[in-house]
Parts: structure tokens; sequence; C-alpha cells
């Protein structure tokens, strides 16, 4: 059992199940991801969001053994590729995982034509048969998902996109809201590239904070999901110190109103 129990709470899917309201990124964790997905889950985390093609897969296994997790402690994210037979695919990334099952899958972007019909297929399977409790999509629009549930009548549970103050949509927010799909906001740090902002260095001055814990409050307070990645152990920490203070409706606003649809990657591809 983990020795430092955080009081990260849950919010409800579709399907009735939960998901922590935040959890780690691993994208680039290449530095030791075992000593820090160790150390994030004896800090408090509790959803680990990771993909085949990270190559972190094996350290995150090895990292969750260290920290003496139970399996029910933690919430497990991973993808599968566009190119994948996404079946085969959650096989093979549950066995570097070692595990019997992930809590989430998702189609990690759509394929160069169609919604992603046939993967989506794949992990309809894979969740029929245990192996994940609950499936999902990333770098989707609100078109390619309207798509893919009139093709199979099945609904993701989430749509991983990059997402913060500065590139979110107003559009996307709304239909998932509608449609009781999560965000999950990738990310939501900007890697780090517009920590600097003047507006929002001043909004977390006000609030005695950094600019990344508003940034990943201004998350919480949407309803969004923030998995911001950190190899550093203070930055672990701080970004897990957003539970004590909220941030003021015209902040809010004022966050919003920094939307330039900035993108770290290059293109917000659902705006
Ligand atoms: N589905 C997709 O297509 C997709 C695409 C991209 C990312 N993702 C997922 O989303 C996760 C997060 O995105 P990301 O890793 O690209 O970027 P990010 O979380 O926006 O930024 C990570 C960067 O921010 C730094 N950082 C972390 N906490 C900080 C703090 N409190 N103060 C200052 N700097 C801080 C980190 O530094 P240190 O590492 O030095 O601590 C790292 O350089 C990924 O790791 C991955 O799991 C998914």
């Amino acid at each position: 059992m983990r020795p430092n129990m955080h009081q990260i709470s849950e919010l409800s899917l579709h399907t009735g199940r939960n998901m922590p309201v935040m959890g780690v990124g691993t994208w680039q964790l290449t530095d030791d991801t075992a000593g820090v997905i160790d150390a994030a889950i004896r800090l408090g985390y509790r959803m680990i969001d990771t993909s085949g093609d990270y190559g972190t897969q094996p350290g995150i296994a090895e990292g969750i053994k260290r920290s003496g997790a139970e399996r029910s402690d933690f919430y497990l994210v991973t993808k599968v590729e566009e190119t994948d037979d996404a079946y085969e695919a959650v096989g093979r990334n549950l066995k570097e995982l070692q595990l019997d099952y992930a809590d989430l899958m998702l189609i990690h972007r759509p394929p160069p034509s169609g919604a992603g019909e046939e993967l989506w297929r794949g992990l309809i399977r894979a969740r029929q048969e245990g192996l994940t409790k609950d499936i999902g999509v990333s770098n989707y629009s609100v078109d390619l998902i309207d798509t893919l549930i009139r093709a199979t009548g099945e609904k993701p549970v989430v749509n991983q996109i990059e997402w913060s103050p500065f590139g979110h949509s107003e559009k996307m927010l709304r239909f998932s809201r509608e449609n009781g799909i999560i965000i999950q906001a990738y990310c939501p740090l900007t890697r780090s590239k517009r920590l600097n902002d003047e507006k929002l260095a001043g909004i977390a001055a006000r609030y005695q904070k950094t600019p990344a814990q508003v940034m990943i409050r201004w998350n919480l307070q949407n309803g969004t999901v923030p998995l911001p990645k950190a190899n550093r152990q203070d930055h672990l920490q701080e970004n897990l110190d957003v539970l004590d203070f909220v941030i003021a409706d015209e902040d809010m606003k004022e966050l919003n109103g920094l939307n330039e649809r900035y993108s770290s990657l290059g293109s917000l591809p659902y705006a």
C-alpha cells in the first residue's frame, strides 16, 4: 500500500466507473522512469498516462512494483497506434506493463482516413474480454467522434487532447460536456513554453502559487483532467499541491481569454 495517500478525488465516467481528476504524464520520462513512477505514486499520484510508443511501459511496471502499490491503488491509461491491430496491441501493452488489465485504452490518434472504426472494434473486443475497463480516443475532433459513435454505437469515455489556457476550444468543451465525454488535457503545461507569460504569472502571484499550479488548477475547475509530466521530484510535488486554493471566476475568465489555439506540437487537431 502507498505510504502517502493523497487527496486526489475522482470523477464519474459515463460507463459508471470512476477516474482520478488528474494524472502524471510519461512521454520522454526517460531519465529514470521507474524511479519517477515510484516517487509519483508515493507522493500520491493515482493515474499514470503512457503509450506503447513512449518506451516507458517497462519502467512504469518496475516503478509500480517498487512503490508496493496494489492494483486498485492506481489507474493506468495506455494507447494503441493508428497502424496497429488494436486488439493485438492491447495484449502487447499489457505484457510490457506486466498487468492483467488497463483502466483505460485509447486510440492514440485517428488514422489518415476514416474515424478508426476497426481500431475501435478491436478496443471494444478487448474491453469485453476484461483487458481494459474503459475505452476512449485521443486527438479526435468533434466530427470524428460523431462518426465513430454513429458507426459503432459506442461512445468514448475520454478524448485526450492538447489543452491549456493558451490552447483550448469552447466548441470541443461544449460537445464533450453534452455527451458526457471527459477531456484529458495533455501538454497542460505547454511543455514549459508559456510558463513565463505575464498575465499567467500575475494570476499565479495573486494566489501565491506558481504558473504551473494555476494551469493545472484551471483544468480541475473546468472538469478537464490534466496529465502534467515531470521528471523532477520538486515538480511532481508542486503539481500535486493544487487542492488548497480556488481560482475566482474573474480569474478563470482571464485564463480562458489567454486562448490563442497555442499548440506545443504544432497545431490543435480538434480546433
Ligand atoms: N495523446 C497524445 O497524443 C499525447 C501527446 C503529448 C503528450 N501526451 C501525454 O501528456 C503528458 C504531458 O504532456 P508533455 O509531457 O508533453 O508536456 P507538459 O506536461 O505540458 O510539460 C512537461 C514539461 O514541464 C516541466 N514541468 C513539470 N512541472 C513543472 C513545474 N511545476 N514547473 C516548471 N516546469 C514543470 C517538465 O520538466 P521536468 O520533466 O524537468 O520536471 C517538462 O519539461 C505526456 O507526458 C503524455 O503522457 C499525450
